[in-house]
């Protein structure tokens, strides 16, 4: 069968659904942050807050939350993945993405790579022109930091023992030109 992308064929990859995150979806992103093993408390707290704003306000635009759903395969369809990101204060046309995780389970099959196109399709609708995701030099982001990479996106700054001694701040940012 023609593959797609790694591990998913091109009919499983259409019934993929990414859709605006709702109420009902808080316990799953809470479970995949915490099961991503990635994450300090603070972090998956913060992660959350932004979950919640962007559940409580619908109205507001500075959060974007979605949630991809892949194929029902028992009962009912299961949320895999979820991605927040959003127009960078004081900017025009500069968007931050600000939390990716995927089931760890479901991890390098392609997941990944669909929330982060659908953002980027997002942002080029919203007349967006830059997206940046900034990181850890950790090396346990390493993988991550391989994601990005591999999604074309380019380091453009570093500031060095930013979050602590040998803990540099990384900003990757992909250019976005019109579809
Ligand atoms: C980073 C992350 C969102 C990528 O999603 P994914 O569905 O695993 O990634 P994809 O399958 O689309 O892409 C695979 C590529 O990502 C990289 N990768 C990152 N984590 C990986 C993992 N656990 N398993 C396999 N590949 C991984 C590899 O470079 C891989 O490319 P390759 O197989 O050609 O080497 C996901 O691994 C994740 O949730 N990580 C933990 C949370 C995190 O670090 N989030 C970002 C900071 S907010």
């Amino acid at each position: 069968m023609e593959r797609a992308y790694d591990g998913h064929d091109r009919r499983t990859i259409a019934l993929m659904k990414i859709r605006p995150a709702e109420l009902r979806d808080r316990g799953r992103i809470l479970e995949i942050l915490i099961a991503t093993a990635r994450f300090t408390d603070v972090e998956v707290r913060d992660a959350m807050e932004l979950v919640d704003k962007a559940n409580d306000d619908p109205a507001q635009a500075e959060y974007i939350v979605h949630v991809l759903e892949e194929p029902a395969t028992g009962p009912k369809r299961m949320v895999q993945g979820y991605v927040c990101y959003g127009p960078t204060p004081h900017t025009d046309g500069v968007f931050d993405l600000y939390w990716i995780a995927v089931d760890p389970k479901r991890q390098g099959q392609g997941i990944g790579q669909l929330l982060l196109r659908f953002v980027e399709n997002e942002v080029r609708r919203q007349r967006g022109r830059m997206l940046l995701i900034e990181t850890s030099s950790k090396e346990s982001y390493a993988p991550t930091v391989r994601f990005y990479e591999r999604s074309g996106y380019d380091e453009i700054s570093r500031i060095k023992d930013f979050y602590r001694l040998a803990d540099d701040k990384v900003v990757y940012c992909k250019k976005l030109t019109p579809s």
